[in-house]
């Protein structure tokens, strides 16, 4: 079946005019937990699309690495860092094959990052070793019950993030937070109120 969240050609139509589709503001939950980063940390970025997040961790002093596959979202990405005289990196990739390195981050965020069930797995993996000890994953993605609220993301539940499979996949990070929440969430034309999302973080241990 083809989905519409599909593909870097969705992604790119989506991105193609210069307005922000998710806004140019951070994600109101990880502008709260950002707090948890090590400070001037290295921070990969997954899924960053037009740069509002990575921009916000930048004018932190993180050093942070965004990585999608839309071309658009890309270009877009440089252009609100250089607006906003920051400095990312930002690779242009699909997570599914993404080399993520070994011990390489201090965090890994994850806002609103939906990969197929197939496919997340996988994408979990390199991140449990691309974390370095001590390193903490972010997330926030909008879980199954979303699909009853229909106020942005994916239509399709297999690409809706379920609480479960995070918490048996990281069963040996220390847990953070992890909860399934409805809260309010208006960002840019496609985010737009009541929403059923997973919050997950968790830190990877030190030994
Ligand atoms: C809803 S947007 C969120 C963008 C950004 N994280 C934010 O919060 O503004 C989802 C993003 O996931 C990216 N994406 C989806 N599947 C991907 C994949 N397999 N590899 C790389 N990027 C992917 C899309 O290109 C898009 O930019």
């Amino acid at each position: 079946m083809t989905h519409e969240f599909t593909g870097s050609e969705f992604w790119n139509e989506r991105y193609k005019n210069e307005s922000y589709m998710y806004g140019v503001q951070v994600n109101d939950f990880l502008q709260a937990q950002a707090h948890l980063i090590s400070h001037g940390g290295q921070v990969l970025s997954l899924a960053e699309g037009e740069g509002r997040n990575a921009v916000y961790l930048a004018q932190q002093g993180y050093h942070v690495h965004g990585v999608d596959f839309s071309l658009n979202g890309q270009e877009k990405a440089l252009k609100l860092a250089k607006a906003h005289k920051v400095v990312i990196e930002y690779d242009l990739a699909d997570l599914t094959a993404y080399k993520m390195g070994v011990a390489s981050w201090d965090a890994v965020v994850s806002i609103f990052c939906h990969l197929h069930d197939t496919e997340r797995l996988t994408v979990y993996k390199s991140v449990k070793q691309a974390l370095k000890p001590g390193g903490v994953f972010i997330l926030e993605a909008y879980n199954r019950k979303q699909l009853k609220y229909g106020t942005g993301g994916p239509r399709d539940a297999s690409y809706l993030a379920s609480l479960d499979q995070l918490k048996e996949f990281f069963e040996e990070f220390d847990l953070i937070l992890a909860q399934d929440i409805v809260r309010e969430i208006h960002e840019g034309e496609h985010h737009f109120g009541s929403s059923a999302v997973t919050q997950f973080i968790a830190r990877k241990p030190t030994k």
